[in-house]
């Protein structure tokens, strides 16, 4: 049989039909822009391997979420990088933490902006590593220690939520953390405030830019401990199930791109909200293509965004969202 016009193309046809058709339709309100947040006054200063993100001080911030806001983004996900590192990572949890500020500041400005705030250690520690160090009886190997990091961390959730914060997303990876930190919260009278539970975070390559934004390369070893092998996908499910018995209330997938048949699994298997996270070598790969003029950065960074969506992400935390808004927006 030879069609003139074959059934699949007659939906193609026009543009009006395109836009009747279509199953995945990209909004600002999927997207959430990470914000990385630094002390002192004055600073906002460019991260070199993530040309268009900064570093701000709190007194340059309120610029930022300005661009935000005009956008039409309803969040952001905030992110430390503090002046005081130690073995405990303490300027994580004090009340005048640089996070702590911050939320302060950006709930000051914008109220209805829901603020997320990432729970870890790694940007907090002189080691880097996401948890605190102890030094095995037997072998004398240096360790994380589960427990211990499960305290100090359930201490940085509660001081965030007591700053102001709408959602906590702890991205720590030890093992009980969403359930340490939801009894932490509910003790400490914030029951309301969700956790979006980073639950499926690879040891992964793609985060090389951020460790250099946020100064949390760890000093020795790697993550592959707590993180989890990128060749694994059914051990995702076994993680995001201990997370939504803990009291987790989003999910997440991280990184994206290398991992949408992860995300469409949990999407399949959970009916919890999943949200993924485009991390900072997706951003970059893309801007350095993007700049020597190889791709057309625009419409790269839609099909990306809209590929997620499509393979299950209701959230996307992305280092292109305001741009990716403004050309929604037809900006
Ligand atoms: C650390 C953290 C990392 C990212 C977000 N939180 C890095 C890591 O695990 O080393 C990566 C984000 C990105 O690459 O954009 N808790």
């Amino acid at each position: 049989m030879n069609f003139p016009v074959t059934r699949l193309r007659r939906l193609r046809r026009t543009p009006a039909l395109r836009n009747m058709m279509r199953e995945t339709v990209l909004t600002a309100h999927d997207l959430i822009y990470p914000i990385f947040v630094t002390h002192g006054s004055g600073i906002k200063e460019e991260i070199p391997s993530m040309p268009g993100i900064h570093h701000f001080s709190i007194d340059r911030l309120k610029e930022e979420i300005d661009a935000v806001v005009k956008a039409g983004l309803q969040s952001v996900l905030l992110f430390g990088v503090p002046e005081h590192k130690d073995e405990a990572g303490t300027s994580a949890y004090a009340e005048d933490g640089i996070v702590q500020q911050a939320i302060k500041a950006v709930k000051a400005w914008a109220p209805e902006l829901v603020v997320i705030a990432d729970t870890c250690l790694c940007q907090f520690t002189s080691h880097g590593h996401c948890g605190v160090i102890e030094h095995n009886p037997l072998s004398g190997a240096a360790e994380i220690a589960n427990d211990p990091s499960l305290e100090l961390l359930v201490r940085t959730a509660v001081s965030q939520a007591a700053a102001g914060a709408d959602i906590i997303a702890p991205s720590n990876m030890m093992d009980g953390f969403v359930y340490a930190i939801r009894t932490g919260l509910d003790q400490a009278g914030f029951e309301q405030i969700p956790i979006m539970s980073y639950a499926v975070k690879y040891a992964s390559a793609f985060y090389g830019p951020f460790r250099d934004a946020a100064h949390s390369t760890p000093q020795f070893g790697d993550r592959k401990t707590y993180q989890m092998d990128p060749a694994n996908a059914r051990e995702a499910l076994r993680e995001a199930d201990a997370d939504v018995a803990e009291g987790a209330d989003m999910l997440m997938v991280k990184p994206a791109l290398a991992y949408l048949d992860v995300l469409r699994l949990l999407k399949e298997s959970f009916d919890l909200p999943v949200a993924a996270y485009n991390v900072s070598a997706e951003y970059s790969m893309v801007k350095a293509a993007a700049a020597n003029g190889w791709i057309d950065e625009r419409a790269i960074v839609l099909e990306t965004l809209t590929g997620m969506k499509r393979a299950g992400a209701d959230l996307i935390i992305t280092y292109h969202a305001i741009d990716a808004a403004n050309w929604l927006q037809g900006n």
